[in-house]
């Protein structure tokens, strides 16, 4: 399972790179809010950080196919790595299926359950987002939707690629990962979570005072 990072948040974004560990970004209408910046200007700057998939979304007041299919042609123009993040609706899947004809690929996002991702996948998408957390939030298992939704894309021979989105612990990032999930794409909180571990913070404690006994 790969990373991408979660986040509109260029500092951010410079730091997990520059760790190594992220391969791609996702952001969102909340995330580019967040940031109080301009849209094109922030992604323009995203991909000068990250040579990987930068998922930029469709604008969440457009709900109707030409709307949907004009931006994602904007976005797609914005640079080359970038992907059309458009939501799992009907006339979602109706852009998705043109972008896949006309080479633009998409991240199918707000999939909630394992049907929409099969609907996504059968119109083309490149990448599908289930959101993990926020069926969490409503007291159902979004771990379990990904493990469905893996085993139906193995099963079925399926090339689009699971995202696991709305990531909220290290505990989903490794769950994921067992389930077979292609991505996580995780913010840049959950990635400073997995780095730390109080046994490596007192062990490199150990090792300073053992060695300066000695060493000085
Ligand atoms: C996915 O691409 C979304 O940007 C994101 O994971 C949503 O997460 P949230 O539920 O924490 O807002």
């Amino acid at each position: 399972m790969r990373f991408f990072i979660d986040t509109a948040n260029v500092d951010e974004i410079r730091k997990a790179n520059d760790m190594g560990v992220i391969c791609g970004v996702t952001t969102n209408p909340s995330l580019i809010a967040k940031e109080g910046r301009d849209y094109k200007e922030t992604i323009q700057e995203i991909a000068t950080i990250v040579d990987g998939p930068i998922s930029g979304e469709v604008k969440p007041t457009t709900l109707d196919y030409e709307g949907m299919i004009k931006e994602a042609r904007e976005i797609a123009a914005i640079h080359p790595n970038m992907v059309v993040k458009i939501p799992l609706t009907a006339d979602g899947l109706k852009a998705c299926h043109q972008c896949a004809k006309e080479g633009i690929k998409t991240n199918l996002t707000l999939v909630f359950s394992a049907s929409q991702a099969l609907l996504a996948a059968r119109a083309g998408a490149t990448y599908v987002s289930p959101f993990i957390g926020r069926l969490d939030d409503i007291s159902e298992d979004g771990l379990e939707l990904i493990r469905t939704i893996a085993d139906m894309f193995s099963v079925n021979g399926i090339d689009s690629q699971i995202i696991c989105a709305s990531i909220r612990s290290p505990y989903h990032v490794m769950q994921c990962a067992l389930a077979g999930a292609d991505i996580a794409t995780v913010p840049y909180k959950v990635i400073m979570q997995m780095v730390h571990h109080p046994l490596t913070d007192q062990g490199i404690e150990k090792f300073q005072n053992d060695y300066k006994k000695v060493f000085g």
